[in-house]
């Protein structure tokens, strides 16, 4: 009898922070305007920027976009959002994508949808990038969200030990998880994502560096100066954050 009911409360929680995500994603529309050459970013969050977008081109909103992965690629010809590519347009004016994690100094730990790379180098190639979220994701330190590294699936467990090796150097005594187990999770560059749980990162620059140092990584869920706002929807309203 109990199941229900925890259901209801489940779903409730659900709608909520959907609703949260919805706030974000249509406070940061708002800095959006018509001709702009958007990144799109990935996950729940920037669905929710998708959606909101949609609904602008709709009314006559003249915007082009390039997906940060195949799933928002899919959900932007779904709803009718124009897009290209990074190679028929190499600057962009604004990138808008969520987070798993930012600090005050809107550092980012980005990667838990996988994305991270086609992310990362988006965000890059745009003059500002905007991160929506709801204000769970506002952390004093990052860490707690474990930092996913996207590898190369060719020596993953030399690129494993080393890596360890790295972490041991910077003081870490950090499990590193291959993301899908027994069946590794493929990214949309086919590689392989290792999730490390650090707790807490004391020099995020110096681990930034450590891991680009080591061949096989490819690149990590670290985004350390590249979003210039945040949109962090809370119970109280929308903040918007600047480092
Ligand atoms: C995908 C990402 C996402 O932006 C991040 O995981 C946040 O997702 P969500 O908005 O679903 O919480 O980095 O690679």
């Amino acid at each position: 009898m109990r199941q229900p009911h925890l259901r209801r409360e489940g779903d409730e929680r659900d709608a909520m922070s959907e609703e949260l995500k919805r706030k974000a994603a249509e406070a940061a529309l708002e800095e959006v305007t018509s001709g702009m050459r958007l990144g799109i970013g990935t996950g729940s969050t920037a669905e929710q920027f998708v959606r909101a977008l949609a609904e602008k081109v709709r009314e006559g909103f003249s915007v082009i976009g390039v997906p940060t992965s195949e799933r928002t690629a899919a959900l932007c010809t779904e709803l009718g959002v124009p897009l290209t590519t990074l190679e028929a347009c190499p600057e962009l004016d604004l990138t808008i994508d969520g987070a798993d994690e930012l600090d005050l100094q809107l550092r980012l730990i980005k990667g838990g949808g996988g994305a991270l790379l086609r992310e990362k180098i988006v965000a890059t190639a745009s003059l500002r990038m905007i991160v929506i979220a709801d204000a769970s994701k506002k952390v004093a330190r990052l860490g707690a969200f474990p930092l996913p590294v996207e590898v190369v699936p060719f020596g993953l467990g030399a690129t494993r030990n080393a890596i360890a090796r790295a972490l041991a150097d910077l003081g870490y005594d950090a499990p590193i998880l291959l993301r899908g187990g027994d069946t590794p999770f493929v990214t949309d560059g086919g590689h392989h994502i290792l999730d490390i749980d650090l707790r807490e990162i004391t020099d995020a620059d110096a681990l930034s560096r450590a891991l680009l140092d080591i061949p096989g990584v490819v690149d990590h869920g670290l985004f350390l100066g590249i979003a210039d706002v945040a949109y962090l929807a809370g119970a109280n309203g929308v903040e918007r954050l600047v480092p």
